[in-house]
């Protein structure tokens, strides 16, 4: 399950993934995160993007993850910061319709089974005119390959950006896409 696999993993994690911080704060200019903003992060792990989050001033950060153990060290390394974070499971979050004006998804997005669920959900938590961001600091190619070789199953490849789009579409206007060598996002403003 994938929140076994997260919890014994957690004490690793840090020392396991490298993160690209470029990558990271162009990710999050196209999320377009200010001052006036509440933010939510899906799937944080330890809180890796919390840090960056931060330097954009948002007005609340919330970030959630399903694995006990990630969440506990994340909370260690922002005990004195502005984070508000939650052990649950996304889909059992019951956050008031509209209460976020951006989504953050990252790294996170391959381990969720179903897509379109993941974006109705989003929909759902999204102020109008909010704006949702799945994204991953390297290529669709190699986090596809990462996840060959790991024993968390399952675990979805990460689909072209041309196909989520389309699953984007009828509630999002998709202003940003990218699926090159250097990194992976689309993002969506909450029209419908
Ligand atoms: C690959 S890790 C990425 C963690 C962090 N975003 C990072 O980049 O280091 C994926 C995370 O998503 C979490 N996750 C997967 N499915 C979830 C769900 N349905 N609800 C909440 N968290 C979930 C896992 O527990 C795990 O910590």
């Amino acid at each position: 399950m994938v929140q076994d696999y997260f919890d014994k993993v957690a004490d690793q994690w840090d020392k396991m993934c490298c993160h690209d911080i470029n990558n990271i704060r162009n990710l999050l200019r196209i999320a377009d995160i200010n001052e006036g903003c509440s933010v939510l992060d899906v799937g944080c792990g330890t809180g890796v993007l919390e840090k960056y989050i931060l330097e954009f001033s948002p007005k609340r950060v919330k970030a959630i993850d399903m694995s006990s153990q990630m969440i506990d060290i994340a909370r260690d390394k922002y005990e004195d910061k502005n984070v508000d974070f939650e052990c649950i499971d996304f889909f059992s979050m019951d956050e008031k319709k509209g209460l976020f004006d951006r989504i953050v998804i990252y790294n996170s997005f391959p381990h969720f089974e179903d897509y379109e669920s993941v974006i109705d959900k989003c929909h759902y938590l999204l102020k109008p005119m909010g704006r949702v961001l799945v994204a991953h600091d390297c290529s669709r190619e190699e986090v596809n390959n990462l996840h060959k070789d790991i024993e968390l199953k399952p675990v979805n490849d990460l689909p072209p950006a041309k196909s989520l789009i389309s699953i984007f579409s009828p509630v999002f206007l998709v202003d940003s896409a990218v699926d090159d060598d250097n990194i992976y996002c689309v993002s969506g403003v909450k029209v419908g």
